[in-house]
């Protein structure tokens, strides 16, 4: 499973507004002419245009400023994370991080000026703690006004929700350097849909006795004998299986009290302790009774009101494999937003960094939740500011379609991937689970719209930013052995991959890409995926995503996804970050600019069978080396901790 964030960020609408390009104003406020700052991303399928919304409505404007060093951040994270950098693991404190990028004060007070020459009383301007973001609460009129826009209030067409929104807007050219983006205005609510919830039954298989085989011992291509336990992992993947698969050595950690792996859900996902239980008392008996250390952010509840695949699924997978893996290093859960109203990555990235945090909480009303939550019911304690520190590493197992933000956001929120990397986090997020296409199967038209017949790949955020490590999937083929060679997973779901919209290459993965391109030119157009060989590329690497044997209400059920791929890759660097942390070490941080080294190369199983097809086509092909379907292949965690401990 792949599952959307924000699943429950219905009411959210009401309170927020979209604008359509601008009647431009006749009263020469602006010395500088107005030009188009932001456009909506993608427009809206679902949503309709109903009515204008009343002039005297009080928006709550809030304008992102420009960050300095943006420029750079690529180039610091490379020292701190490449291999060969003589300053490899020497990572940042969040004051220095702080420091380097915050808005200059030139920018603060361009925004300011042009705030006050529109005529907003000094009282009426706000600067946020983090000198990042400036609020002023002003009318629908005026907004209107000072973005040259036109707000529209849009109507679900089957849920007859609302959200106001506008299509563009404009700010005066020479005060549009300092700004990156401002809310509310065209970032449309397109709240993602599941990408994938498949659970799955197998006939033939006892699912009520997992690990324990039940067609006897198989023998491999090499005809080497397999155990029991590993016989029917083309079938149903268990932890014996998966520790076989990427030569998982036996962990024993020394570093509990330092180490840490933070697991992100989106409320109402939630985990059911009964599930951990019956699923540990299979497979992992030491850990019955032991829970996750659950940080509950922005109102979050671990709900147990609602059970279904739909509520547990991915909190169950995430932690039963989780958990399993790292035992017994605990797992520090990072439960998102309340139930009225969800939330968005943004959301996750306020609690372990307060410098993220835009004024008074909320960080984009359309992508994520806004707190305190204005919606009826919903939590109305503070908005959660750095209120941990962030884990080493951090898994996510959800994504929305990059088409649905726009790329001011996208940078925005990809920037902070950046910092927490260059602070020593590993940001893992699962690639996808269409192949080539988008949340739903949907792929683009021409214009990057996603429409029903689209023709060109969509793919997905965040795992299309650079400083993300994304994580693919491959299958044991049918009726191969974990002494085989993987697939690309072709069961059920389709490896996430292709290239960004948005995100231009990052240099650790160029010579990767351009190999791919050139000794394996996939047979599509620039019409199909940006084949130009300057966009970034995804996903980084695979981990087997078909058939997990999980503990779900209350029984053994087979799940699918990037989903189980990218906490068990969460779980290895967890294991090579305990290792580094008892050689007095630092955690690994990044790990894109190690993986594409030629060092690492031997750390990783090549895939090279399957495809992940998508929009008609069967997509990108795994080949040898990089490809857009498994990245750089599967870990060897037996090579890859040795590699990492003998970094500096
Ligand atoms: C992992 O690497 C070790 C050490 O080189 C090797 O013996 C082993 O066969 C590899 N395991 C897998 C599953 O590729
Ligand atoms: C969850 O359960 C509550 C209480 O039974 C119910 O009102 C609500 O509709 C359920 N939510 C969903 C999304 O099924
Ligand atoms: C896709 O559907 C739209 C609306 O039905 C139609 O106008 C367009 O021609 C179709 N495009 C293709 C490539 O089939
Ligand atoms: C391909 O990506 C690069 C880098 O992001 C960008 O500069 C270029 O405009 C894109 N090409 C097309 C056709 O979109």
């Amino acid at each position: 499973m792949h599952l959307p964030v924000a699943i429950l960020a219905l009411g959210l609408a009401t309170f927020i507004t979209s604008c359509t390009s601008a009647p431009s104003s006749t009263t020469p406020i602006q010395s500088s002419p107005h030009v188009i700052h932001e456009k909506r991303a993608a427009d809206p399928l679902d949503w309709l245009i109903s009515h204008k919304p009343s002039a005297d409505k009080v928006l709550p404007l809030r304008i992102g400023l420009t960050q300095q060093n943006v420029d750079q951040l690529s180039d610091m994270l490379m020292a701190v994370s490449h291999p060969d950098s003589p300053n490899y693991g020497k990572h940042w404190t969040p004051q220095q991080v702080v420091d380097m990028f915050a808005p200059k004060k030139e920018s603060a007070d361009k925004v300011v000026g042009w705030l006050r020459d529109f005529g907003f009383e000094k009282e009426r301007i706000r600067m946020s703690a983090n000198k990042g973001w400036i609020e002023v609460r002003a009318s629908l009129e005026e907004v209107e006004e000072l973005l040259r826009t036109e707000y529209f209030v849009y109507k679900h067409v089957e849920t007859g929700e609302e959200q106001i929104s506008c299509e563009t807007y404009s700010v005066p050219a020479d005060v549009r350097e300092h700004i990156d983006l401002i809310k509310p205005t065209v970032h449309f609510n397109h709240r993602p849909s599941p990408k994938s919830t498949t659970k799955f039954k197998r006939s033939g298989v006892n699912l009520g006795k997992p690990g324990v085989s039940t067609v006897g011992p198989k023998k491999s291509a090499g005809a080497q004998p397999v155990p029991p336990t590993l016989a029917d992992c083309d079938k149903m993947i268990t932890l014996d299986c998966l520790k076989a698969l990427y030569d998982v050595p036996d962990f024993n950690p020394v570093s509990l009290d330092t180490n840490s792996y933070g697991i992100v859900e989106f409320t109402p996902q939630a985990f059911l302790a009964g599930d951990l239980d019956l699923f540990f008392s299979n497979f992992s008996p030491s850990l019955v009774g032991v829970r996750p250390k659950t940080v509950l952010i922005d109102g979050a509840v671990v709900q147990t009101t609602n059970q279904s695949f739909d509520f547990n699924g991915e909190s169950d997978l995430d932690l039963e494999y989780g958990m399993a893996l790292v035992n017994p290093q605990t797992v520090t859960l990072l439960q998102t937003g309340d139930l009225v109203e969800g939330a968005g990555f943004d959301n996750w990235l306020d609690a372990v960094d307060g410098s993220f945090c835009t004024f008074e909480g909320g960080d984009d009303p359309t992508q994520d939740g806004i707190y305190p939550d204005p919606l009826p019911g919903g939590f109305k304690g503070a908005e959660s500011c750095g209120i941990i520190a962030p884990p080493f590493v951090v898994s996510t197992s959800y994504g929305q379609d990059e088409s649905t933000i726009t790329a001011f956001s996208a940078m925005r929120q990809c920037t902070e991937y950046g910092k927490l990397g260059l602070m020593g986090t590993t940001i893992l997020y699962s690639s996808g689970d269409n192949g080539v296409a988008g949340n739903g199967g949907v792929c683009l038209n021409s214009q990057g719209q996603p429409v029903d017949n689209g023709t060109m790949f969509n793919p997905d955020f965040p795992a299309t930013c650079p400083f993300v490590t994304a994580a693919g999937a491959t299958q044991v083929n049918p009726g191969s052995t974990v002494f085989d060679p993987e697939g690309a997973c072709e069961q059920v779901i389709f490896s996430g991959g292709g290239f960004s919209n948005i995100f231009a290459i990052p240099d650790y993965q160029q010579t990767a890409v351009s190999s791919f391109l050139t000794n394996h030119p996939p047979p599509y157009t620039s019409a199909q995926f940006n084949n130009s060989g300057t966009s970034r590329a995804f996903p980084d690497l695979a981990a087997n995503g078909a058939n997990y044997v999980i503990g779900i209400d209350g029984e053994f059920e087979l799940v699918f996804g990037t989903s189980c791929s990218s906490p068990v890759v969460g779980s290895f660097i967890t294991m090579v970050n305990d290792a580094r942390l008892a050689a007095g070490k630092s955690p690994v941080g990044f790990i894109n600019p190690a993986i594409y080294s030629d060092q690492f190369s031997d750390a990783f199983n090549d895939i090279t069978i399957g495809t992940n097809q998508g929009c008609n086509t069967v997509g990108f092909t795994a080949t040898e080396g990089w490809d857009p379907v498994t990245g750089v292949g599967t870990p060897n965690v037996s090579k890859l901790i040795p590699l990492f401990l003998s970094l500096p």
